[in-house]
């Protein structure tokens, strides 16, 4: 919805007092510097907004020169004019959980109270956020006058919550940045320490909005301006959380500034902003940009002294539509780095929309982190074995080439499995007894595995053969040749590639103890029969709150013991769990937030944590994860039929790293499993 408010008269505010004009006074620190060092405060003010989420949406300011004690608003050569110029406001999402967007926007004039020009040019002054004793602000924060509609007091833990951003518009339903309202400003903790606490203020946060030039470029304020010659802009733009009932979204509140003129010239970029967007804005305005992974993480609120529990995340972002603003950056150079058994993930190839060969973007995530790649579909049985004697692996060939080349394992997937839409359709109809079936499937595996001997690592040689609730899944392959057709497989396997590890995979082996034990009695039934088998991959297909950790290590510790390689094949972690009595009552997640991504991180790090506890290093055939980004993971058409979005993988729509990298790499290292930033 967009709401704008109703055209409102210009309001204008004087910002200074009656004194005589008298000489600037000049700035204590180095013009030069791209730090600001001790930048000079000029005095207090408060803007207000009110009426948000009606037609009578409105914002004012006012001067608040009678707590600074005489500081730089009172003196005419320092004072400043503010006048209304424009405001907007509008929501995305829905209740609960989508965000309320506002600003507004004020001409400036550098001119005292009474119209007296400043007889000096000044740049980049900034409104700085402030917690003040006086008038008193919320929760540690700069937010006062926070209240309902009902006029009652808004909940106070909601003040955190409103996060400096910029102007923006909505632009086919998506928040877009407005280049001549983006005037937000992170500071490091050591800038805005630098500007200290002047009397009244308990703390100064870590952002600001900066007055530019309207006329010209830059952000200077040029000395002398004429009757009513407003040069500057400043734009005040806030988003916040819409609450689940709409009688708690705040109503009005008004945010407490110091005005400083800082000496550093630069641009923050904002989550819904590119770097080359913000980097022509830098460019418009003369500025330099700041560096992404500082402005990430804004204090909004608390003392300077504890800022890990005040940090505020503005960089959380991950749509399926592909969404995602760098701002997490999970710290870890190379994952494959971390481990000594191969690293892989599961990725397209051939004719899929994001085959790895022709994708740069995620070839650059895939050849940075990972050792080893699993084709997600392309190696599947139909499409390498249409016709009982056609083959085609051109599409495979491409992406084991690229692998090939770019130093990457491959873990090849799958020799045999059930799932209707890859079972050759000559399968499907063949008749013909068991033994001649049998033969039928020895030629599939061999001449597949012989195709790809020397060039692949290992492969799941049967996939998903065992029931839910225990026994043989009575697939195809089952009513043709009973159990026999996987030992055969595997056979025929070794006897094609001799070298590659011979894997057989499935899922839910954690958590239904029915088909945990009909794996294990078919493995002790291999060991008995000597059937050539290396290793199991549990696919690892798991919630944020099921299986247990225990569950999961109870299960490896199985395979463990009989001597076999274990490998998680196809891990992947989705926020929403549909089977999960939260999410059957409603309670389903579709936006993706900053405490959910640290929840998760903390879940894949427990996950890998079991498996390097529990699988002795001589035991791990390796680790892979099932996709590489977020709107690509088989989840959402699969467990979710499309409808809402997830965020099971380790890297957003846009290749950024998400909290759960470093949650793998933290347990990869030996590091705790913990929901910190
Ligand atoms: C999935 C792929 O990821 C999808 O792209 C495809 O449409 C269906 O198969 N267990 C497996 C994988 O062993 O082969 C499945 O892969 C996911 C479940």
């Amino acid at each position: 919805m967009h709401r704008q408010g109703l055209a409102t008269m210009g309001l204008s505010l004087l910002l200074s007092a009656c004194t005589p004009p008298q000489t600037p006074v000049a700035l204590p620190y180095p013009p030069s510097s791209t730090t600001p060092t001790t930048p000079r405060s000029l005095g207090r003010v408060e803007v207000s907004f009110t009426g948000l989420g009606t037609q009578v949406y409105a914002s004012n300011v006012r001067s608040l020169d009678s707590n600074i004690n005489g500081q730089a608003l009172t003196k005419v050569a320092q004072g400043l004019q503010l006048k209304f110029n424009s405001k907007g406001s509008f929501d995305v999402g829905t209740a609960g959980s989508g965000t309320r967007y506002l600003y507004a926007t004020y001409n400036v004039r550098n001119a005292g109270m009474d119209g007296v020009p400043s007889p000096v040019a000044r740049s980049n002054l900034t409104f700085v956020a402030v917690d003040a004793s006086s008038p008193e602000t919320i929760s540690g924060t700069a937010v006062r006058n926070f209240k309902r509609f009902d006029g009652s007091g808004a909940d106070v833990t909601l003040a955190p919550k409103l996060i400096p951003t910029v102007g923006m518009t909505l632009i086919n339903g998506i928040p877009t940045v407005n280049a001549s309202q983006a005037d937000f400003q992170a500071l490091t903790t050591a800038e805005a320490s630098g500007i200290g606490q002047p009397a009244g203020v308990r703390d100064v946060f870590q952002y600001g909005f900066v007055v530019r030039n309207r006329t010209g470029s830059g952000r200077t304020l040029s000395a002398n301006p004429g009757v009513d010659q407003y040069d500057g802009l400043v734009t005040f733009a806030v988003r916040l959380p819409l609450q689940a009932n709409p009688i708690n979204d705040p109503y009005s509140f008004s945010l407490v500034f110091e005005v400083v003129e800082d000496s550093a010239n630069r641009v923050t970029r904002v989550p819904e902003e590119t770097v080359s967007q913000a980097q022509s804005r830098a460019t418009a305005l003369g500025a330099s940009l700041v560096d992404g992974t500082t402005i990430c993480r804004v204090r909004v609120a608390g003392p300077v002294t504890s800022p890990i529990t005040t940090l505020y995340d503005l960089g959380v972002t991950s749509t399926a539509a592909g969404g995602g603003n760098g701002c997490y950056d999970a710290g870890v150079a190379s994952l494959r780095a971390l481990a000594t058994f191969p690293i892989g993930v599961g990725v397209d190839g051939g004719y899929e929309a994001h085959s790895l060969p022709s994708t740069p973007a995620e070839q650059k995530i895939v050849e940075k982190h990972f050792s080893q790649v699993t084709p997600g579909n392309i190696m599947k049985m139909s499409y390498l074995h249409p016709n009982q004697n056609t083959y085609d692996f051109a599409q495979a060939d491409e992406l084991v080439n690229y692998a090939a080349a770019h130093g990457i394992g491959v873990h090849a997937h799958t020799l045999i499995w059930h799932s209707d839409y890859q079972v050759p359709a000559f399968m499907k109809s063949f008749s013909g007894d068991k033994a001649a079936f049998l033969a039928m499937l020895d030629d599939h595996v061999k001449n597949i595995a012989s195709h790809y001997a020397g060039r692949v690592q290992s492969w799941d040689v049967v996939n998903e053969a065992l029931n839910d609730g225990g026994g043989y899944r009575q697939s195809l392959f089952y009513q043709h040749a009973g159990p026999d057709y996987i030992e055969r497989a595997f056979s025929a396997a070794r006897a094609a590639d001799p070298d590659a590890l011979l894997y057989y995979n499935d899922y839910n082996m954690e958590s239904d103890a029915n088909k945990l034990a009909s794996l294990t009695t078919m493995l002790d039934g291999f060991k008995a029969r000597g059937v050539p088998i290396d290793g199991v991959g549990f696919q690892m297909h798991v919630s944020m709150d099921y299986p247990s950790v225990n569950q999961i290590e109870a299960s490896l510790k199985q395979v463990v013991d009989r001597g076999l390689k274990v490998k998680i094949s196809e891990l992947d972690i989705p926020i929403n769990n549909p089977y999960g009595s939260a999410y059957q009552s409603g309670d389903i997640k579709t936006a993706y937030t900053l405490d959910l991504g640290l929840a998760q991180k903390k879940r894949y790090c427990e996950v890998v944590k079991a498996y390097m506890d529990t699988v002795p290093a001589s035991q791990r055939g390796g680790l892979v994860v099932w996709g590489v980004s977020d709107p690509n993971s088989w989840l959402i058409p699969f467990l979710f039929n499309n409808r809402h979005d997830d965020w099971p993988l380790m890297f957003d729509g846009r290749y950024h790293d998400k909290p759960a990298l470093r949650g793998v790499a933290d347990a990869l290292t030996g590091q705790a499993c913990t929901t910190s930033w």
